[in-house]
């Protein structure tokens, strides 16, 4: 019977043929089709139903002969899914940008602006306008890089403190980042190293003093840590503050060296314009590589600086 015939082909081109063979130009069905008008009643509804059914025997067939064809298909190019693929290596900042990042949005968030000045400085903004004149002993706690101009290599971002006072005068509320640079090199000091400088000078009146200056510094460390802080101070000596005070930070059951600062002593306002009888303020500075290196658990500075990827890896980066 042709309705068995249909469902045993094996291939789609075994179904186009039996189909021709039915329903082509000169088909069984086409010609009986073609004397439907000689048949009474009954026999044209049969016929209808016949050709009805062979049309879908053939689409159904069509169906199942593609279906097997696509599982043949797939059951031969099997994926392994479970295997690993090539290892993707994705870039992170540095733990360095990270944390300089989020020193600067908590500055700015307190209302400090970001100044910034060269790395190359003169006598004048690096020593002598920071109340350090050529004799002066201070000269010796930071082991300075000179050039042969008679410049240095900035020992430290309190140049920029002079600088941004001489251009904007008072009051003043900036913080600037810098690299800084001197003779050492161990585990807690690389030759180079990131500074923070702050400074808040305004009129007499406002009583920007000692007090303002630690609870300032400790809002900020307790947004950097991310927890309650506790501060020691200790008395320090620095040529541009007058009092000058370090600050260490309770970390686990130990004291840290967090940062230092004080009051900006009156010669350094004096040398940059400002009348130390009108305005008053205090600065302050720290290394935020340390700060970094606290916070992420890390005890040597100079892998910041290595560039070694797997030490980044491994630093949880
Ligand atoms: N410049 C100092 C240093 O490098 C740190 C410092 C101390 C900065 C006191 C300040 C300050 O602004 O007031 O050791």
């Amino acid at each position: 019977m042709l309705q068995d015939k249909i469902k045993e082909t094996k291939s789609l081109e075994e179904l186009q043929e039996l189909y021709a063979s039915v329903f082509g130009k000169n088909g069984t069905m086409t010609a009986r089709l073609k004397e439907m008008k000689n048949l009474d009643n009954d026999a044209r509804a049969e016929l209808n139903r016949e050709n009805a059914e062979l049309r879908e025997l053939f689409k159904t067939r069509q169906t199942e002969i593609e279906e097997a064809v696509l599982n043949e298909m797939l059951a031969g190019q099997k994926l392994d899914v479970s295997l690993n693929s090539e290892p993707k290596n994705r870039g992170t900042l540095h733990p360095l940008t990270q944390s300089l990042k989020e020193i600067v949005a908590i500055f700015e968030s307190m209302g400090y602006t970001l100044m910034t000045g060269p790395e190359i400085e003169d006598d004048w903004h690096n020593f002598t306008a920071l109340n350090t004149p050529a004799y002066h002993p201070a000269r010796d706690m930071q082991d300075t890089f000179f050039l042969e101009n008679g410049n240095v290599m900035r020992t430290q971002t309190s140049a920029i403190q002079i600088r941004a006072m001489e251009k904007m005068g008072a009051p003043i509320k900036m913080f600037a980042i810098g690299k800084t640079y001197r003779k050492e090199m161990d585990a807690t000091h690389a030759p180079s190293f990131g500074q923070i400088e702050g400074l808040y000078i305004n009129k007499v009146e406002k009583n920007i003093n000692l007090s303002v200056f630690v609870g300032t510094l400790r809002a900020f460390a307790s947004r950097f840590f991310e927890r309650d802080v506790e501060f020691r101070i200790r008395p320090s000596y620095f040529p541009f503050t007058d009092p000058s005070v370090e600050i260490d930070m309770k970390w686990g059951n130990k004291w840290l060296e967090l940062l230092c600062g004080g009051m900006v002593h009156p010669n350094v306002l004096r040398n940059c314009g400002i009348d130390p009888n009108e305005y008053q303020g205090f600065a302050f500075g720290f290394g935020w590589d340390r700060l970094a290196m606290v916070k992420y658990g890390l005890n040597d500075l100079r892998a910041f600086y290595d560039g070694d990827v797997r030490w980044l890896k491994n630093s949880g980066f």
